[in-house]
C-alpha cells in the first residue's frame, strides 16, 4: 500500500528524507537492516539474499513499490532479483540510474546511444562492494562517451556513520579523498556513490575544494521517484508511515534522529 525505501542501515535516510520532503503526501515505509549494516564488505551472493529477504519483508508488509536506496544493494542485487521476477503487482528499482541520468544530463528512459558529455574527470566514492562490481562504470557506459571514472573504496566509513563515530568518519573521508587524488589529481565532479555519504557530505566537499561539483543521490532519486510515481500513481496508494529496523529500535531510533534533526521512531522489523 505503499513506497517502500530500503538501506542496509542508516544510509537511507538521506533518501526518505529528501522522498518525504518533495512528496509530502506520500506514505513512505522506511526499512533498515541495521543487524547486518554494513553491505559494503560483505560477498555478492552475502549482499544479494539479504536484499532479497528484507525486500520481500517489505512486500509483504504491504509495499507495493521498493527503492533500493543502497547504492552496494542495487549493484548486488537488483538486476538478479529483476529477473528472477517480482511478485504481481509489486516493484524494485535502484538508485544508479537516476544519478548517471543526472550526470550526463539526461531524462528518465532517454535511451538514446551513449554521447560526449561535460564532465571528462569523474571520481566515485563509494563501498569496496560497489567499486568492485563496476554497476556505476557499466550503466554510465550505457549513456556516456570519454569519461574517465577513477574508484575510491572508501573502507570504514559507513560503520563509523553507523557507530555514530562522526569524528572518524571524517577523517576517513578525508584520507580516501587523498587517496583519490593520487590517482586523479584533478576530477571535475565527484559522485558520493553510497547513501550514507551524504551524512558527511560538507567533509567531502571540503577535501574536495569548491572547484568539485559533487552528485548526492538524496534530490536526484527524489526528483525521478516523482516523475516514476506520476505515471505510475497506483504505486502510491495511501497506509500509515512506519519505519522498521532489524537492529535495536531504540537505539536506531536515536541515531536517526540524530541524523536528521527530526523525531523519528523505529520499530522491530
Ligand atoms: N548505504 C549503502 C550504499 O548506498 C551501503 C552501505 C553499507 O552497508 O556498506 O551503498
Amino acid at each position: 500500500m505503499s513506497v517502500g525505501i530500503f538501506d542496509s542501515g542508516l544510509g537511507g535516510l538521506t533518501i526518505w528524507d529528501a522522498v518525504t520532503r518533495a512528496l509530502p503526501e506520500l506514505t513512505v515505509t522506511y526499512y533498515g537492516d541495521n543487524a547486518h549494516a554494513p553491505y559494503g564488505v560483505r560477498e555478492m551472493d552475502d549482499i544479494h539474499a539479504l536484499t532479497n529477504r528484507a525486500v520481500h519483508d517489505m512486500w509483504d508488509k504491504g509495499c507495493d513499490l521498493v527503492v533500493l536506496a543502497c547504492n552496494t544493494a542495487s549493484a548486488a542485487a537488483l538486476r538478479r532479483m529483476q529477473e528472477a521476477g517480482v511478485p504481481e503487482g509489486k516493484r524494485v528499482l535502484g538508485v544508479f540510474v537516476p544519478l548517471i541520468e543526472a550526470l550526463t544530463e539526461r531524462n528518465w528512459g532517454d535511451n538514446s546511444p551513449p554521447r560526449e558529455v561535460d564532465v571528462q574527470q569523474v571520481a566515485l566514492f563509494a563501498t569496496p562492494a560497489t567499486v568492485a562490481s563496476r554497476a556505476f562504470q557499466r550503466e554510465l557506459a550505457f549513456r556516456a562517451i570519454g569519461v574517465d571514472v577513477e574508484a575510491q573504496a572508501c573502507a570504514g566509513v559507513v560503520d563509523a556513520i553507523e557507530d555514530g563515530d562522526m569524528i572518524l568518519a571524517e577523517a576517513l573521508v578525508r584520507s580516501h579523498v587523498d587517496a583519490l587524488r593520487r590517482k586523479m589529481p584533478a576530477p571535475q565532479a565527484a559522485v558520493l556513490g553510497c547513501t550514507h555519504y551524504p551524512l558527511v557530505q560538507e567533509a567531502f566537499q571540503r577535501a574536495l575544494g569548491d572547484k568539485v561539483k559533487l552528485f548526492s543521490q538524496a534530490d536526484v532519486v527524489a526528483a525521478s521517484l516523482s516523475d516514476y510515481l506520476a505515471r505510475r500513481p497506483e504505486m502510491a496508494r495511501g497506509g500509515a508511515a512506519r519505519m522498521f529496523t532489524t537492529g535495536d529500535p531504540e537505539t536506531v531510533s536515536a541515531r536517526a534522529t540524530q541524523f536528521l534533526r527530526r523525531p523519528l521512531t523505529f520499530e522491530a522489523a
